[in-house]
């Protein structure tokens, strides 16, 4: 049976500032998922948020890139800002960037990612979801947990994977169309490597088994500020991430969260920050942050999806939250200086531009004696 994971989220509104959509914005959009699927449009759907973004995860049978699909996410969004609206909250509709939909939500604001599935008789997959980041966040998870033996112990393990994965990487600064480059493990390693060390314009778009050519992972590659031309907020990304059998197993797909790596993000989506693996459903606090990531499991049989298992809520984790707030202020104590505030190239706040301007007209060069 094929079956269709799409994942689409926006932040339409928050309380207190970024930090988390109200229950009344949630309960409405959980309503709305309720109607699709008695209305056939879904097989079934569930709503979670992480920080101030809410996100969709919608099961159906019409394939990726669905219209109907794409105006339900939108249109349950237009129904959220109302309510964000009709509350006072902050940043009511902040990711809806066009005022009417156009067919696909890519290119609007919101963050999708999408896989249509041959069900295998156990089809277990995890739904990240991250908040004040970019989409570059999940270049290092990915590339890890797929390609390197010492998180994907399964790559030495178990010979279904030995021939390893393709990597659909996209160039997320190239605003004419859809710039992609199709490389390899083992044999473009290096190449990958090279690509995948700037997070901020490469990113990974999906990942696929060479062995079976089924898709094993998909992720959101839409950049806010390149659909806005100005800062309008973090992208926010999310990921589909199939796990077990031919696939890295589980734990082998988390493994590579516990470093809390550095990552752009955090406060006015300028500051470098670790990011910090959460609960589902967690809030936004010190500095607008830190960058958070949540990762919810599930199985889905026939369209049904089981109950969601919250892979960060576990002892361990806390350990790994404890290392990223420790992280996170390390760099913090930088303030602005060098690696602590993003790069001009990065900088999407416009101020620091136009004080330089400023301010270059006030520097002399000094007469040569
Ligand atoms: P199975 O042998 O049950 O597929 O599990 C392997 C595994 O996930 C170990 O990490
Ligand atoms: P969001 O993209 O999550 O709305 O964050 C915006 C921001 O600038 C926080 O400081
Ligand atoms: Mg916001
Ligand atoms: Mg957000």
């Amino acid at each position: 049976m094929k079956t269709t994971l799409t994942v689409i989220k926006a932040d339409t509104g928050s309380v207190g500032g970024h930090n988390r959509p109200s229950n009344a914005m949630i309960n409405r959009a959980e309503e709305v998922v309720q109607t699709g699927i008695k209305n056939g449009l879904l097989s079934d759907g569930r709503v979670t948020f992480t920080g101030d973004d809410i996100a969709l995860l919608l099961v159906h049978t019409r394939g990726v890139d669905n219209l109907d699909i794409h105006k339900f996410a939108w249109d349950t969004f237009v129904e959220t800002t109302k309510i964000a609206k009709s509350q006072g909250l902050y940043g009511a509709g902040q990711d809806l960037l066009k005022d009417a939909f156009s067919g696909n939500v890519r290119g609007m604001g919101p963050g999708s990612a999408e896989v249509e599935i041959e069900e295998r008789p156990a089809e277990p997959f995890i739904v990240f979801a991250g908040d004040k980041c970019g989409p570059g966040v999940f270049n290092y998870p990915l590339f890890e947990c797929f390609a390197s033996p010492y998180h994907n112990a399964g790559l030495l393990l178990a010979p279904d994977m030995n021939a390893g994965f393709t990597f659909n990487i996209m160039n997320v600064n190239y605003t004419e169309g859809d710039k992609v480059i199709c490389l390899k493990v083992p044999q473009d390693y290096y190449d990958i490597c090279t690509l995948l060390r700037d997070p901020n314009r490469y990113v990974i778009e999906n990942v696929v088994e060479n062995a079976s050519g089924l898709t094993a992972a998909v992720a959101s590659t839409s950049r806010l500020h390149n659909i806005a031309g100005k800062y309008v907020g973090k992208d926010d990304p999310v990921a589909i991430v199939r796990t077990q059998k031919q696939f890295p197993s589980t734990g082998e797909i988390l493994s590579p969260w516990a470093l809390a790596h550095y990552t752009l993000g955090d406060n006015r989506g300028s500051h470098h920050v670790a990011v910090m693996p959460v609960k589902q459903n967690t809030i936004i606090s010190y500095f607008d942050g830190p960058t958070i990531i949540s990762a919810a499991g599930y199985c889905v049989h026939e369209g049904k999806l089981t109950e969601a298992v919250d892979f960060f809520d576990q002892p361990f984790w806390d350990y790994v939250r404890e290392k990223a707030s420790k992280k996170t202020l390390e760099m913090r104590a930088q303030g602005f200086y060098g690696p602590s505030m993003a790069g001009m190239d990065e900088l999407e706040y416009t101020g620091v531009t136009e004080n330089l301007k400023r301010l270059d007209n006030k520097f002399v060069v000094r007469e040569k004696k």
